[in-house]
Order: structure tokens, then sequence, then C-alpha cells
């Protein structure tokens, strides 16, 4: 039997807010969000603010973080590069990997994300897997082979058993940062494809596996994608940015 699903709450700042907005930022979300013991709630600054993350979270075991792009290798010659392996002494948790606009403007490729995710899961972090289809590939009719062939190729890397410490996040690229938002039944559709292909894959626990929807998620439609049909929480992009707002998401759906 799968263990329920615990909803995940989880913020991807991008570039924005620098060390100094980062400890604004906590400031004023900390005594605004009440620890939930139901949820997850997950923050990913900007890598160059995880230690004003850390320092400003210190009281607060409850508000976990994580970065939002780790380097393929494991070191070396490789200037900005961050080491998956450097992550967890910042006291971060969590990482990102196949984010669209990593491989938009970055050209991370499905292997890359399969390499990513290898070098965070040997950092002891906890990997977000992030797929998505293009306006584009969703009208041409390709939403199902997009989804599969993202998720098929990130986790041939990966043995039976690291496969089950993920989680995932659709994110449609057309609703990302747009305005425009998957419909709750678009989701629902789309997360079901995203688990039922996890049920093929070898070592996935399909049932028990969080996955994320991201798209210009906010307070106004936040109840509404969290009552669709396998979605188990959010990636939130925008609407994390305000602290008042970012609160107002982590507290729906209790
Ligand atoms: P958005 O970004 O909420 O601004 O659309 C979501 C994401 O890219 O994770």
């Amino acid at each position: 039997m799968s263990q329920p699903r615990t909803p995940v709450f989880a913020a991807n700042w991008k570039m924005c807010h620098g060390p100094v907005e980062t400890g604004a930022f906590v400031g004023r979300f900390a005594p605004r969000h009440v620890r939930r013991d139901d949820a997850t709630v997950v923050v990913f600054p900007p890598a160059i603010s995880l230690p004003a993350f850390a320092a400003a979270v210190s009281g607060r075991p409850d508000l976990e973080f994580g970065v939002q792009d780790v380097h393929t290798e494991v070191k070396g010659a490789h200037t900005s590069g961050i080491a998956a392996a450097m992550v967890p002494a910042t006291g971060a948790t969590w990482g990102l990997a196949g984010h669209s606009e990593r491989r938009r403007e970055f050209g991370d490729t499905d292997a890359d994300v399969g390499r990513k995710l290898v070098r965070l899961l040997e950092a002891g972090l906890r990997p977000v897997l992030c797929v998505g289809e293009t306006l584009e590939e969703r009208e041409s009719g390709r939403l199902e082979t997009v989804l599969h062939t993202q998720i098929r190729e990130a986790l041939r890397p990966l043995d039976r058993e690291d496969r089950s410490r993920l989680v995932y996040a659709y994110e449609p690229v057309w609703a990302i940062g747009t305005g425009r938002t998957a419909s709750p039944d678009d989701a629902a559709e789309a997360h079901a494809i995203v688990r039922d292909r996890l049920a093929q894959a070898d070592g996935c626990d399909a049932e028990g596996s969080v996955i994320l929807y991201g798209g210009s998620v906010k307070p106004a439609n936040i109840e509404a994608l969290l009552a669709a049909s396998g979605v188990d929480g959010v990636l939130v992009g925008g609407a994390s940015l305000d602290p008042e707002s970012w609160a107002s998401i982590c507290a729906a759906g209790g």
C-alpha cells in the first residue's frame, strides 16, 4: 500500500529576491504562516540567497528550502556552476531539475535533467522533476508523448530506489508566467498522464508520488487547482514573491 500523499506548497523565486530581499520576505512571511503538519512548504530562492534564507528561517524548521538548479558534473572547471554536493551545507534539502526556463534558456536536455537528478540524489537532496508541454505541442496533440518522453529520459539513469524519492511538477509551458492557468480539468488530465507513466516505470510508486501543478497559480485559483483530481500541491513563481500572497496560497486546502 502506498503512503498517503502529503501536499507540497513550493515557491520558485527564479531570479528574484537577492539576500537582502530574502531576509525581508521571511520577516514578513513567517509570522503570517501558521505551521502546518498536513503539508510541506518549500521555497527555492536564487542560489546566492540560500544562506540568507537559512539564517532567516533558523527558528522555523517547518519552512524548507532548496536549490533551483545544479550542474550535471560532480565538480571541476565549470565556471558559475553549482555542485549538488555543495548545497546541503547551506541547509537546503530540496532541488529542482528540468524547469522549462532551464530547458529553454540554457538548453538543458532530458539527458541533462537525468544527470542532475542523479547529482541531487547523491547529495541527499529531494528532487522535483519538472515536466510540461509547450502550446504548440499541446495543440498538435502531443501532450502525452511529450510528458512520457520527458519522464522516461529523466528517469533513465536512476536506479529503482532513487526513483521512489522524486517529487514531480507538471507545468504547462504556456501557463508559466502568462496569467493563463490550466483549468482544473486540464491539470487533472495531465496529472493522470504523469501518474500512468510512473506506473509503467520500474521502481516508481505511482500512487504514492506527489505531483505538483505549476503555471500562474495564485490565491484566486489555488483552491480550485488543489481540488483537481491527482493534484498534490503547487509550484508557484510570480505569486510566491509577495509574502501575503504566498501566505494565502500556503493556507489553502487546509
Ligand atoms: P508562475 O511560474 O507561477 O509565475 O507561472 C511557475 C513556475 O515557473 O514554476
